[in-house]
């Protein structure tokens, strides 16, 4: 059983909070806050409660050592102006400095540590390191649904080490929705996935096709694909890597009666910078020309589908979203996804800005903090941040 954070005694104690303040930056500031006010309900929690809150993540994918362009120390400013309180900065995650503004903290008070991606111990899954940590801290909170597939010594061993642990609100919200995906749910089931981090995500689909109805895949995942089925691609972003399990979906979903769409036409171009673009099908595509988007006849069949869907769980966007006019695709699929009457879950931060970017967050029911997270979840994989929680 997994306790939540308002079933914890944590009036005057050190409680260390681990949030995936993964937050995307531009120009020295965070760009998206989204995952930091996620986070809030809890961390003001433990303020009312007069606890000493440190506060501890992940940022980025730093090699194991102090890089600046990944300091959390624009994250901590924006905390600190949500909050509308004072957060002490440490400049490392573990050692004197870091022990010393936590030996300092009052109850009430707030402190965050530096990126633990800083440190070659959060990835290689330290137990010393891990023993540091727990150091600063009586009670383990996660808040850090994103981050809870991974193994990584802050979110898979430093729980077992403190007194007590338990869920944050955020973390106990996600399990709650994304939980409604492993029961009973309303059919027809429809999974949409898109997006470029094909390997991670491939095989958690496999997973995934004894739960669902219908398969929609978009973006670089149908690149890899329709190549899989024996396309030529161009220059699009394919891994070959994946073909095999792209495969096994295929056959998988066959033997199953799992409906699998994929796109019929595409949006091609001579790269990203590359203005000029053109619809093709996806026997056409020009030896010169990537594709990044989905075309207009594959958007008016995966709507109809997304329509007629009692459930939809959606991850990773459709085509190069960042990117106008590469953002239609996603775009659209967000706005069938509004007009359609399922229970709607999303998840994954590209997927999540276009959903914004479309004024059309009050027609999701769940909004994920996690992309992997919510897929690995939702695929029946194992989840180390969430096992160490159970007492
Ligand atoms: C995310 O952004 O999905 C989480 O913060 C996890 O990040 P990671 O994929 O670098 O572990």
């Amino acid at each position: 059983m997994i306790r939540s954070v308002d079933q914890v005694q944590i009036e005057g104690r050190r409680v260390l909070v681990r949030v995936d303040f993964n937050c995307p930056l531009e120009g020295g500031k965070v760009a998206d806050d989204t995952r930091i006010r996620a986070a809030l309900p809890t961390i003001r929690h433990a303020l009312k409660a007069r606890a000493k809150v440190v506060v501890v993540s992940h940022l980025g994918r730093p090699k194991g050592e102090p890089d600046p362009r990944f300091s959390l120390e624009p994250v901590g400013l924006k905390l600190a102006e949500l909050l509308q309180a004072d957060v002490v900065l440490a400049d490392d995650c573990v050692g004197d400095g870091a022990r010393k503004v936590v030996s300092d903290l009052y109850g009430g008070r707030i402190a965050m540590l530096e990126n633990l991606r800083f440190n070659p111990g959060e990835k290689g899954r330290s137990e010393k390191f891990a023993a540091e940590l727990a150091s600063f801290g009586d009670v383990y909170v996660n808040d850090a649904f994103g981050v809870s597939h991974r193994g990584d010594a802050s979110v898979a061993l430093l729980p077992r080490l403190l007194e007590e642990r338990c869920a944050g609100f955020n973390t106990m919200k996600e399990l709650e929705a994304l939980g409604r995906l492993l029961g009973d749910v309303k059919r027809p089931y429809t999974a949409i996935l898109g997006g470029a981090k094909i390997s991670d995500k491939i095989k958690v689909v496999q997973a995934q096709l004894e739960h669902i109805d219908t398969l929609i895949v978009g973006g670089a995942m149908a690149n890899t694909f329709l190549a899989a089925r024996g396309h030529s691609m161009g220059r699009s972003l394919v891994d070959e890597d994946s073909f095999v399990h792209a495969r096994v979906v295929i056959e998988e979903s066959r033997r199953r009666s799992v409906r699998i769409l994929l796109p019929v036409d595409l949006v091609v171009s001579g790269g990203p910078e590359d203005g000029a673009c053109e619809i093709v099908s996806v026997d056409g595509v020009p030896d010169d020309k990537m594709a990044l988007d989905v075309g207009p006849v594959t958007l008016e069949a995966f709507s109809a589908e997304i329509e007629k869907a009692g459930t939809i769980f959606w991850n990773g966007p459709m085509g190069l979203f960042e990117r106008s006019p590469f953002d239609a695709g996603t775009v659209a699929v967000a706005e069938a996804v509004g007009r359609s009457v399922s229970f709607s879950v999303v998840g994954g931060g590209d997927s999540v800005a276009a959903i914004k970017q479309s004024r059309l967050e009050s027609r999701f029911d769940h909004i994920s903090t996690g992309g992997g997270a919510s897929l690995a979840l939702v695929g029946g994989q194992e989840m180390p941040g969430l096992m160490a929680l159970e007492d």
